[in-house]
């Protein structure tokens, strides 16, 4: 196994940073071309940390585009069709939010649904490596960012943690979480349509033609309901709560509790949801597998899912032994950090999407909390297994965690920010 100081740095650094002029389409980021050919949510966010290392105005403009074509009611969308591109499916004809109940007066087509609230912790690295710089544009954002959060604590937490309405929300699309809400749906009427995103990628490494008719159905629900939140929330048979957004979510509310002090706004609301959230994680621990999983809102049920979401808790400022111990257990089954989902269970495959792979992402937020959480030798671990995986395998969307196969997207936006930003031995937020 190669040690993080055999590793060749300068030539790795200058191809992250052409990975992301090469994705820059001015103003916002794209994840990778043809298969995500817009600006996506939280790959923005990733996208910023990884244009401060180089380009601190660049990295704010990437957040301020991306807070751009926030609604009136404080959804941000996942994704934002700057352009058009037909090698995208669902397109915003599909989604057809113009009419959305909480859209109000902003003109740019999006989705109706959002997706992992990193951006004000991501926001606030990016201050905090300039912060002269950063002041102003922080100050900017900040309401912005407060409206997006107060947003998710009135639309999607009202069990305590912070649910999901469609598995894209999430980010982690194809995640065993959704499974017994997924089969609950009969994607009856979804109509024909033809995918685009195997044209890219191999199909082993994809969602399944079963999980898109679902996504594709429930998008109609929505659109159905012109993305009312309240209806959707009544009457939609997917409702499922998400460790991923549930601790993304309170970790950005710690740092935007943090914004707040540095530019001295009231934080009391903040504080109420940071309570809220404390409490209602605990509905997420699963006694059974001693992890924080997906929990199906309309049942009651837990996934059973072991997962990288779920490593997320430290990132989240929480810390419990049993979640130490199956961190152990998973992090022994794979060879290049936090897998999304354990080697050990019943549905893992190495290469598909969020059923097994690892992702840059993950490891970066799973490592960074751990460290502050005093588990500094996984953290080391993660870390370096991360610099091996891209230094051998390049800038995958995602890879094998047996046997580091790169999958998915190459020249990806977010592998190569958080190889700038942490992964890289030259990195500064060590
Ligand atoms: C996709 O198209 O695969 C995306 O993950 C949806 O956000």
């Amino acid at each position: 196994m190669k040690d993080m100081t055999d590793l060749n740095t300068g030539p790795l650094d200058e191809e992250a940073r052409r990975i992301l002029r090469l994705n820059d389409k001015g103003g916002y980021t794209v994840p990778t071309a043809g298969l995500y050919p817009y600006q996506w949510n939280w790959d923005s966010a990733f996208a910023a940390i990884g244009f401060a290392t180089f380009d601190t105005d660049r990295a704010w403009v990437e957040l301020e585009t991306l807070f751009s074509a926030q609604w009136d009611n404080g959804m941000v969308p996942h994704i934002i069709f700057h352009v058009d591109d037909d090698g995208y499916f669902p397109g915003p004809d599909v989604w057809s939010t113009s009419n959305a109940v909480g859209r109000g007066a902003q003109r740019l087509k999006s989705s109706g649904v959002s997706q992992p609230p990193v951006a004000a912790s991501l926001a606030w690295k990016v201050y905090e490596s300039d912060p002269e710089l950063g002041e102003a544009r922080l100050r900017a954002l900040y309401p912005k960012m407060v409206a997006f959060h107060r947003w998710i604590m009135e639309a999607r937490a009202e069990s305590g943690a912070v649910c999901i309405t469609h598995p894209w929300e999430a980010g982690r699309d194809n995640a065993p979480d959704w499974d017994e809400a997924m089969a609950g749906i009969d994607p009856v009427g979804v109509g024909a349509y033809t995918r685009r995103d195997t044209g890219h990628v191999d199909a082993k490494m994809r969602p399944t033609q079963a999980d898109y008719d679902r996504y594709i159905w429930l998008v109609q629900f929505g659109r159905d309901r012109d993305w009312d939140d309240a209806k959707i929330a009544a009457e939609s048979p997917f409702r499922v709560a998400d460790p991923t957004m549930t601790f993304t979510c309170l970790r950005s509310l710690r740092d935007l509790a943090q914004a707040a002090d540095a530019l001295a706004e009231p934080r009391a609301e903040i504080d109420g949801w940071i309570a809220t959230l404390e409490a209602g994680v605990e509905t997420l621990w699963n006694p059974e597998t001693q992890s924080y999983e997906g929990r199906n809102l309309r049942t009651g049920n837990f996934s059973g899912s072991v997962s990288n979401a779920g490593a997320l808790c430290w990132w989240a400022g929480l810390d419990r032994e049993e979640a130490r111990h199956t961190l152990d257990q998973v992090l022994a089954r794979s060879n290049y950090g936090v897998p999304s989902y354990d080697p050990a269970g019943p549905a893992f495959d190495h290469l598909r999407y969020w059923r097994g792979p690892v992702w840059a992402i993950m490891n970066y937020m799973a490592a960074k909390g751990m460290a502050e959480a005093g588990l500094g030798a996984q953290a080391d671990r993660i870390r370096r297994d991360t610099a091996r995986l891209i230094a051998e395998r390049g800038f995958a969307e995602y890879f094998s965690p047996v046997d580091g196969t790169p999958a998915g997207g190459g020249t990806f936006t977010w592998t190569a920010a958080v190889w700038l930003a942490w992964a890289s031995p030259s990195a500064q937020e060590n």
